[in-house]
C-alpha cells in the first residue's frame, strides 16, 4: 500500500495556524497529527482541546490524535466531539486497554495503542486484533525535533510480523525524527504511516517535503 503521511502540528507556527491548516489542506499530506500532552505523562505541556476544536473547523484532513497524557480513558467522550477519525493512546497509560479500545471504538472512532521506545511489540499480542493501528514511538514522547532511536526499525519489523502472523489489519504508524534518511529505512521494514513535525514544518517549502515524504519509497 502507499504511505500515508500524518504532518505533526507540533512544530507549526502556532501564530500563523490559520495559514498553517490551509498548507496542510493543499498538500498531500494524508492525515494531521495533533499531540496532546499533559506535563504528567511526559515532560511537556502543548495543547489541550479549545485548539483542537479549533484545528478541526479549518482542517479537511483526518485528525489523528496522540494523548500523551494520564487516564485518557477520561477524554474519549471530548476527543470524539472534535470529530477525530483515530484516537492514540500510550499502552504505558492504559491500565484497562482493551475497555479503552472498546470504548474508543464505541465512540465512533478508530483506536490505535501507542507503545514508547523501551515497551517491547510483545505485550500488542493479546490486542492486535482489536486496533485499527499501532503508533511506535521512534523518540521519547514530549518534544519535536529530537533523534531517531535506530531500534524501532527493529520494532518494525517484529511488528510486521506480528500482524502478519495475527491476520491483523493494524497499520503501523511511526512517531519521532522522521526525515529524509529515516523515512525510506522505516517504509522497507513495513511502516505504513508516518508522522513527521520538525522535518515538515521547518522546511522552507513545506508542501514539496510532504510530497517528498508521501513518495519516498512504496513497499509491496
Ligand atoms: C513527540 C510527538 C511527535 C513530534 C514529532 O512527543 O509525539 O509527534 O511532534 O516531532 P519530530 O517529527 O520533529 O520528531
Ligand atoms: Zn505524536
Amino acid at each position: 500500500m502507499e504511505t500515508l503521511i500524518s504532518p505533526s502540528l507540533l512544530s507549526a507556527d502556532f501564530l500563523n495556524l490559520k495559514d498553517e491548516i490551509e498548507m496542510i489542506n493543499r498538500s498531500e499530506a494524508d492525515w494531521l497529527h495533533l499531540d496532546v500532552m499533559d506535563g504528567v505523562f511526559v515532560p511537556n505541556i502543548s495543547f489541550g482541546f479549545p485548539v483542537i476544536d479549533a484545528v478541526a473547523k479549518a482542517c479537511t484532513k483526518p485528525l489523528d490524535v496522540h494523548l500523551m497524557i494520564v487516564h485518557p480513558e477520561n477524554y474519549i467522550r471530548q476527543v470524539a466531539a472534535t470529530g477525530a477519525m483515530i484516537m492514540n493512546v500510550h499502552y504505558e497509560a492504559c491500565t484497562h486497554l482493551h475497555r479503552t479500545v472498546q470504548e474508543i471504538h464505541a465512540a465512533g472512532m478508530k483506536a490505535a495503542v501507542t507503545l514508547n521506545p523501551a515497551t517491547p511489540v510483545c505485550v500488542l499480542e493479546d490486542i492486535i486484533n482489536d486496533v485499527e493501528m499501532v503508533l511506535l514511538m521512534s523518540v521519547n514522547p514530549g518534544f519535536g525535533g529530537q533523534k531517531f532511536i535506530a531500534n524501532t526499525l527493529n520494532k518494525v519489523e517484529r511488528l510486521r510480523a506480528l500482524i502478519d502472523r495475527s491476520q491483523s489489519k493494524a497499520l503501523i504508524e511511526v512517531d519521532g525524527g522522521v526525515q529524509a534518511e529515516t523515512a525510506p529505512m522505516l517504509v522497507r521494514a513495513g511502516a505504513d504511516v508516518l508522522v513527521s513535525g520538525s522535518y515538515i514544518f521547518k522546511a522552507a517549502d513545506p508542501i514539496a517535503t510532504i510530497s517528498s515524504l508521501k513518495h519516498t519509497l512504496q513497499h509491496g
